[in-house]
């Protein structure tokens, strides 16, 4: 908006605004009675106008630290388009911003700071009771998923709310994960491949491939950023065991931060190394095994005993450190703490990789002629075999926020 284009004022309204501290604060009234205050540079970098704002992108034209600091001159009212607006005139330049009444309001600095959706403030945590077994997980059939976009805005809600939800019935195909990664973001491909096979391997270059129990983790915290959705898609179930559990990272963490705050504090500050070595890779990241946001709020959960290194640092430090360790893996292991349900084929789990820990039960592996006969690639010896590939956060919320434009 450019100087003097002032239409209209509200006598009265403009009489209740405020020009503070030599222009470098603005007060007005919100519409329920609050004082809302402002501050000249916050206002100006938020300034609406075509010349601050591309309307086209909505991304900032303005560069605030390429202008004077502004103060504000004065502050008027203005009718309209739709409602009335607050116009705000700066020093040095004259430049006037107009904002509609209800997005100042909307945006009041009254100490509100909107949750972190990555962070336990905006989750739902659970405990196995809360969830049952696989039908209580949040669920919907393949093909309810791909042809109502309700249903899939519902999974997609349910793996940001709970960390978890399964599809049903998706075709037990090799491969299909990689279909289903892509109605929710985009693949992410790693050292393992767009897509990775769990089976029993003859040569496993990880314990995965094998048909041993393998206690709750989180996958790939030898890599910063790590993976932060994973999914896993059955192709065929084991003869016996190779059951799934599940356990809610952010919920664990949060009754260790109740039952032990010392461990918890410990566990939050210390850097922990994790590396994955092969014949082609080398990947190490070094970062605390529970992740909080500034304001100390759980955000991340990084455990896989697999791929911990030695920890080093000054030696009553690293005692400390294992004590908290060993008590948050004691803790992850509490029964009542795990979701446990067998995956059939077609079914395809979905999961937050920074907050769900997942396990399995170590299962038998076939030696049966039928399941030799079941063969689906070369070397296949039959049995239990799920593929699985990750995926991104980010890209799930920027899916469902795009469907929910049209639900
Ligand atoms: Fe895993």
């Amino acid at each position: 908006m450019t100087p003097g284009s002032l239409s209209s004022t509200s006598g009265t309204a403009t009489a209740s605004l405020a020009v503070r501290a030599g222009g470098g604060w603005l007060e007005l009234p919100a519409p329920d009675g609050r004082a809302l205050r402002f501050p000249a540079a916050w206002l100006r970098d938020n300034c609406p106008c075509e010349q601050c704002l591309d309307p086209v992108t909505g991304q900032r034209l303005l560069d605030l630290a390429g202008i004077p600091a502004p103060a504000i001159t004065a502050a008027a009212v203005a009718a309209g388009p739709g409602e009335d607006r607050v116009v705000v005139t700066y020093a040095p330049d004259g430049h006037q911003s107009a904002f509609a009444w209800s997005w100042l309001a909307g945006h009041a600095l009254d100490g509100t700071v909107p949750p972190d959706p990555r962070t336990e403030d905006a989750k739902e945590l659970w405990q196995a009771a809360d969830l049952g077994g696989l039908p209580s997980l949040p669920a919907a059939g393949w093909a309810a998923y791909t042809g109502d976009p309700a249903a899939r805005a519902a999974i997609l809600a349910a793996v940001l709310g709970y960390g978890v939800a399964v599809l049903h019935e998706v075709p037990a195909e090799p491969g299909t994960v990689l279909a289903v990664a892509e109605t929710l973001g985009y693949v992410r491909e790693t050292n393992y491949g767009r897509l990775f096979d769990v089976r029993v391997e003859p040569s496993p270059d990880n314990l995965a491939f094998t048909s041993r129990e393998i206690l709750p983790h989180t996958d790939n915290p030898y890599r910063d950023p790590v993976p932060t959705i994973q999914l896993l898609h059955c192709l065929r179930d084991a003869a016996s065991g190779g059951d799934t559990l599940l356990v809610d990272g952010f919920a664990a963490a949060a009754l260790l931060r109740e039952e032990d705050p010392a461990a918890f504090a410990v566990l939050t500050a210390t850097p922990w190394p994790f590396a994955y070595t092969d014949a082609g890779t080398e990947l190490r990241a070094c970062q605390p095994l529970i992740g909080t946001d500034p304001r100390g709020r759980i955000r991340e959960v990084r455990f896989n005993g697999r791929s911990m290194q030695p920890l080093r640092g000054p030696a009553e430090q690293v005692a400390a450190a294992y004590d908290a360790y060993l008590a948050w893996a004691r803790l992850l292991r509490r029964p009542e703490l795990a979701v446990r349900t067998r995956l059939a084929p077609g079914d395809c789990l979905i999961f937050d990789n920074t907050r769900i820990l997942h396990a399995r039960t170590a299962f038998a592996i076939a030696t049966a002629a039928g399941e030799t006969a079941s063969r689906s690639a070369p070397g296949d010896a039959g049995g239990r075999h799920l593929q699985g590939c990750y995926a991104d956060l980010d890209g799930l919320a920027s899916t469902l926020a795009v469907l929910c434009r049209s639900l």
